[in-house]
């Protein structure tokens, strides 16, 4: 080994050794993230009770298929992406190897028991972060540089709209969705916990939810039409409409308009955008895809877009990482609140105190 190489490999980093519990469907996204992070890592392990599944992600992946307690042997950061009802023992038992955590959302089926992962990760010190991979979005963080914009002024009002088929069919494929014994609840937990998130993420804390839910389908406690209101503590109203229907042809899909008082904004295609906006007196203008990365950055938005590097620089150099657990608990809290609400009829659900009214 000539002397620079001697000196490159005294200065770089061994790969991050990464398993996986849970080799399913965003399990894949997870590879590909990883895949394409600037910050060295390497698949090690992966566990599944289902071994063909683990069997045919190592073959695809790299690592090893083992068992549930050797995988904490192998690896320096685990992702939990199994479903809901699995993630609170998992990432606990993580947490007390000292083993860095990426948890999937839900993170759990209810912010009590959020509650208690936060603890376990916070006791034991380990580097903790949540999939609420909308946050990374240009399209999202650009909407956001848009509403925190002077001379848009505040925000009075926003229409979240998110619609995606019931997942028990097409490439989720998954039956546990309409279990509520492992999905905790339908929809509104399952999949509009990234909205509920979004909306606080965009707007500050939710002061006063209220909300109807229904199972049209017939899913014992799996709710397939919510349609929510959101209180601000800021002063912005929201509704959230989230719907499981059975058109094949549109997997997941969200818009989103917000009102200020001198700006419109809307979010067509949660993904790449388009990004429509109009400030009042001006043109309207529209970004989408590469372009808003593009602007992000010139905004001074300088973070990463991808959740594995996040994930992966806050375990190498030993910091925390963003979102954490603890950041997912205000989504649970709101979430829980509306379907409080929802189990009474609808009624206010004030989340400073926790008090329900009844309905006006
Ligand atoms: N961030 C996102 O946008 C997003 C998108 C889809 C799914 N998810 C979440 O990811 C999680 C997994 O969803 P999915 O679509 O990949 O489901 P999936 O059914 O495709 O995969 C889940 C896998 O977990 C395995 N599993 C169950 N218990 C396990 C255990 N104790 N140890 C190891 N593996 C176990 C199952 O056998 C299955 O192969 C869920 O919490 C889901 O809500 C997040």
């Amino acid at each position: 080994m000539n002397l620079a190489s001697q000196v490159m490999s005294a200065s770089t980093p061994p790969p991050v050794r990464v398993g996986f519990y849970g080799a399913g469907f965003i399990s894949q996204f997870h590879v590909a993230a990883l895949a394409a992070s600037s910050v060295p890592n390497e698949i090690v392990a992966v566990h599944d009770p289902d071994a063909e599944r683990a069997a045919r992600f190592a073959a695809s992946h790299g690592g090893r298929a083992v068992g549930e307690d050797e995988l904490l042997e192998l690896v320096d950061a685990v992702y939990v992406a199994t479903w809901t009802s699995e993630h609170p023992r998992l990432v606990e038992k993580a947490a007390a190897a000292g083993r860095a955590v990426f948890c999937e959302k839900p993170v759990a089926v209810d912010a009590p028991t959020v509650e208690r992962m936060v603890a376990a990760v916070e006791r034991a010190g380990v580097v903790n972060q949540v999939g609420l991979v909308l946050r990374f979005l240009p399209s999202f963080r650009w909407v956001r540089h848009l509403v925190r914009d002077e001379q848009a002024g505040r925000v009075l009002a926003v229409v979240f709209r998110d619609d995606q088929y019931i997942p028990n069919q097409g490439v989720y494929g998954s039956t546990w969705r309409v279990d509520a014994a492992r999905a905790g609840r339908g929809t509104l937990l399952e999949h509009s916990i990234h909205d509920v998130d979004i909306l606080q993420w965009l707007l500050g804390p939710v002061c006063a939810v209220s909300a109807t839910a229904r199972e049209v389908h017939g899913h014992p406690g799996i709710d397939d039409v919510v349609v929510a209101r959101l209180d601000f503590a800021g002063g912005a109203s929201a509704s959230l409409v989230s719907v499981w229907h059975d058109i094949l042809e549109r997997p997941s899909l969200r818009r989103v308009e917000v009102f200020c008082e001198r700006l419109y904004v809307a979010l067509e295609g949660d993904v790449a955008g388009p990004v429509r906006w109009r400030f009042a007196g001006e043109e309207e203008q529209v970004l989408e895809g590469d372009e808003l990365r593009t602007a992000i950055a010139e905004a001074g938005d300088v973070g990463t877009v991808n959740s594995a590097t996040a994930f992966l620089s806050a375990v190498r150099d030993g910091r925390p990482a963003e979102p954490s657990l603890a950041d997912a608990l205000p989504a649970h809290r709101a979430v829980d609140a509306l379907y409080r609400s929802a189990g009474a009829g609808g009624a206010v659900v004030r989340l400073d105190h926790d008090q329900v009214d009844a309905p006006a």
